[in-house]
């Protein structure tokens, strides 16, 4: 059977306006901006305040975006996928809800959950999809509106987390750039170090739940740094030895947006110029599954055909990983 290669021929992003900014949070948590940026690297993330606006809607602008850029409609889309840890509901999936929003009624379309690596968990699927040849133009989303799971009294968590989305197309690469490789890893994280205690199946919502702030994300913030920073740069340079690439091979590191340091540590591993290295973590937080998607989108201008780029996250579950394409708009 002849293996097709998926590239990605489009990306659209969506941002809520209201940002909040380090300061802002001086006023509701015993923080300060200092911390903050020395800490994380953080100096402000966007809020998306309208409380009938949810992470659909975000995707669905995202996915707007990327369809007009490439100048595709959405009936041509077969498959939707959504990487994200905050949907509309419970269920039925964000995916699904995308999908009418745009009027791409030939897709079929469910989520992912794999928390920071979402979107590169999601976007090996679609590619998977598009290689075996079962979809031909999918629509990869990352995304989540964060601050609907935050405890805005919590300093620990508060202040790392932003809403924000990004989309890109993927369609069958007829030049062969693409989607060259990934790889992924899981490891069941048995302590909860990262974890939203309530609202699943094992704690219902009650009024317990309610008053314990159980619907909030908890995280032990160092366990999670440790493991974090290990993970990415070992699974970069992974990938770099599988490839035989060197750190002049590689053109661009798109890093998970959650912490300064993790991405400085995974870029110093690799051998790479800090000016090979994406990073917007300064001006949206850690926005979870749409980090990715939205470093390619603030990079597309300066993004050149045949350039090589190393995908790396690592979230909640706990999971982690590396992609490795060559870009082929
Ligand atoms: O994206 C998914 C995966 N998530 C991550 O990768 C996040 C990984 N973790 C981190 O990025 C970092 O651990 C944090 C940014 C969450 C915390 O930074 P840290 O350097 O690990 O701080 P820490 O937890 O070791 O705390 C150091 C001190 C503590 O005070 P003491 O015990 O030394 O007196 C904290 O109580 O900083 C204190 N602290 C704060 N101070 C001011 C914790 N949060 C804050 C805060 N403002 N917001």
């Amino acid at each position: 059977m002849e293996i097709k290669r998926a590239k990605i021929s489009a990306v659209g992003h969506y941002l809520p306006e209201d940002r909040m900014t380090n300061f802002d949070l001086e006023k509701l948590v015993e923080t300060n901006d200092e911390w903050i940026r020395t800490r994380t690297g953080i100096v402000e993330r966007r809020i998306l305040k309208d409380p009938e606006k949810a992470t659909s809607y975000m995707a669905v602008e995202a996915s707007k975006e990327a369809l007009e850029t490439a100048g595709v409609s959405p009936k041509e889309i077969d498959f939707i996928i959504v990487a994200t840890v905050t949907p509309d509901y419970m269920f039925p999936a964000t995916a699904c809800l995308v999908q009418e929003k745009l009027g791409a009624k030939n897709a079929f379309a469910y989520d992912i959950s794999a928390a920071c690596s979402g979107f590169i968990y999601a976007l090996t699927t679609g590619a998977t999809m598009v290689e075996s040849g079962r979809a031909k133009k999918v629509l990869v989303i990352g995304g989540d509106k964060m601050s609907s799971i935050l405890d805005y009294s919590d300093r620990t968590t508060c202040i790392i987390f932003g809403d924000g989305c990004g989309a890109v197309l993927l369609e069958e690469s007829e030049d062969g750039e693409g989607i060259i490789d990934s790889i992924h890893y899981t490891e069941g994280d048995v302590n909860n170090s990262l974890y939203q205690p309530a609202g699943g199946s094992i704690r219902p919502a009650s009024q317990e739940t309610v008053d314990m702030r159980m619907h909030s994300i908890r995280q032990d913030g160092r366990a999670v740094f440790k493991k974090a920073t290990t993970a990415m740069a070992d699974v970069s340079a992974e990938m770099m030895e599988k490839h035989n690439l060197t750190a002049d091979d590689v053109s661009w590191l798109v890093p998970h947006q959650a912490n300064l340091r993790i991405i400085d540590a995974t870029a110093n591993r690799m051998g790479l110029d800090p000016e090979k290295v994406m990073v917007n973590i300064d001006r949206y937080g850690n926005t979870t599954a749409g980090t990715i998607p939205l470093c390619l989108y603030d990079w597309k201008d300066q993004l050149k055909k045949g350039d090589k780029l190393i995908l790396t996250a690592f979230g909640g579950g706990f999971t982690w990983g590396a992609i490795y394409l060559t870009w082929g708009i």
